[in-house]
């Protein structure tokens, strides 16, 4: 059945699970990207089109919630190389600003045109005459080209959810070219901030020679594409309906008391990777313990590191340094029943992680580099009571909407340690200046108006490509 709207992600939106008596099924896993497109999806017969997570050949399409699916495989060996390889050794330390070292491999890259030719031939399937198909994120940036290819009727759009590195750093991707050009079979390219569609478009012009003028690149063929930033975020009514709640309220309630009621809580909640700096801010706050500004009676700091990727090296060496590190700190520092640090390695359901966010007071989101970082939204939009504090990487795509965060640069020990103190201290009317006009942004710019205003430019896109090209081109 031919669709008229197609998602296509890396992942689908649903979760395996596995019952007792080990029969597996789906959950619908609660990311705010699945709920602001699910409206989108039902409205116009949508599809979503993403790997399954695991090897098995023989899946078929399968609906949750309503929601069409449609899982593709990946063989033990395209996930070593497409996902494991390529997509995070060597393009997520690439356009993370070479935190760590990418690794260029040419088996790798072998892969990663295999795996996007198969994502782009099951949409050119799956797609009705003149249909929408956004495709998400860095492990598919050769299927825009590869589907317009095959379906030159379809609208396409894709956007890219971590950041897009500057030319001098990105030109050393031995397939730069095959990218960009991959890139350019959208009608739309969206970024998180203007400064990445401008990385593109320079790109663009330099390394394929095509004309550009501000966010417009022209083709050979007569066909236009438009680079334009659309900063994501959350479902904030949802996260603040949920902080609301009785049951978040009394857990939070009941999170304080298991940590023995500090009087602050620190929090810092990540995906475990190398990006996020969590090194790097328990260091500074074990330091500020050990130069006596702070006590284990003054405050802990609750660090939830949720697994990833853990078959890649440089997150298996992460994940032993931080458990390294956090023993040596509650080993010096801590005393019986009172830890500096309180480290959980694990992932927690939505209610959880509100609980958190309501039970702590200073929460410490300090990436190196960041496309956005959603936890940071999401903290603002669960301080219902408008207090609490936000110490916040500049290197955070975030940073340019939460500018009433004490902003950070997380490769300033010395900086950081001064902005956890001085959020430590800060008065309750210097808290809810702050907090008020942060959650006034994420109330107006939540993750439906990013849909939207995407879907939208999509759309009117289509009608601006065949107008007539401007005089002045650069
Ligand atoms: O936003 C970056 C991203 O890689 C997404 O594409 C992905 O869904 C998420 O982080 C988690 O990563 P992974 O799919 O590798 O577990």
């Amino acid at each position: 059945m031919a669709h008229d709207l197609v998602i296509v992600a890396n992942r689908l939106p649903v979760d395996r699970v596995t019952d007792r008596d080990g029969k597996t099924t789906w959950r619908a896993s609660p990311g705010g990207l699945v709920s602001a497109i699910e409206p989108v999806m039902r409205a116009h017969d949508g599809v979503w089109v993403g790997w399954s997570g695991g090897s098995e050949q023989r899946l078929k399409p399968f609906k949750v919630n309503g929601l069409q699916l449609v899982p593709l495989a990946l063989s033990a060996e395209e996930v070593e190389e497409h996902y494991e390889g390529f997509s995070n050794g060597t393009l997520w330390p690439l356009y993370h600003d070479l935190v760590a070292k990418p690794e260029f491999h040419r088996e790798w890259w072998d892969s990663y045109v295999k795996v996007n030719r198969r994502f782009a031939e099951k949409t050119a399937e799956l797609a009705a005459k003149g249909a929408t198909v956004w495709v998400h994120d860095y492990q598919l940036q050769l299927v825009p080209q590869m589907l317009r290819e095959l379906r030159p009727d379809l609208r396409i759009g894709f956007y890219l959810h971590i950041p897009f590195p500057p030319a001098e750093l990105f030109q050393q991707l031995p397939w730069r070219r095959q990218i960009l050009e991959g890139l350019l079979g959208a009608d739309l390219v969206g970024f998180q901030l203007p400064g990445a569609a401008q990385n593109f478009i320079r790109l663009v012009r330099q390394r394929v020679g095509h004309k550009t003028h501000r966010d417009l690149v022209y083709l050979p063929d007569g066909r236009t594409v438009r680079a334009a930033a659309f900063p994501i975020s959350i479902d904030a009514a949802g996260f603040e309906e949920l902080a609301r709640s009785e049951a978040v309220t009394e857990r939070a309630a009941a999170i304080r008391d298991a940590l023995g009621n500090p009087s602050k809580i620190f929090l810092g909640i990540d995906r475990l990777d190398y990006t996020k700096g969590i090194y790097a801010r328990l260091r500074a706050f074990g330091e500020l313990i050990s130069d006596g500004d702070l006590t284990v009676d003054d405050a802990v700091f609750v660090q939830v590191a949720v697994p990833s990727r853990e078959r890649v090296e440089h997150y298996r060496n992460l994940r032993d340094d931080i458990d390294r590190l956090v023993g040596r700190l509650n080993g010096d520092l801590g005393r019986i029943g009172t830890p500096a640090i309180s480290y959980l390695h694990t992932s927690y359901p939505r209610e959880e992680m509100a609980a958190l966010y309501r039970a702590a007071d200073i929460m410490v989101v300090t990436p190196y580099r960041d496309g956005m970082n959603l936890v940071a939204k999401e903290y603002v939009a669960c301080r219902i009571e408008e207090d609490g504090a936000l110490v916040l990487s500049e290197f955070a795509g975030a940073a340019d909407e939460l500018r009433q965060a004490w902003l950070v640069n997380p490769y300033d020990m010395n900086g950081m340690k001064a902005a956890l103190l001085e959020a430590h201290q800060a008065e309750p009317k210097e808290l809810t200046r702050r907090m008020k006009a942060m959650r006034k942004q994420i109330a107006q710019h939540d993750v439906k108006a990013w849909a939207d205003s995407f879907m939208t430019e999509l759309a009117e896109d289509g009608q601006h490509s065949k107008s007539v090209l401007p005089a002045t081109r650069s």
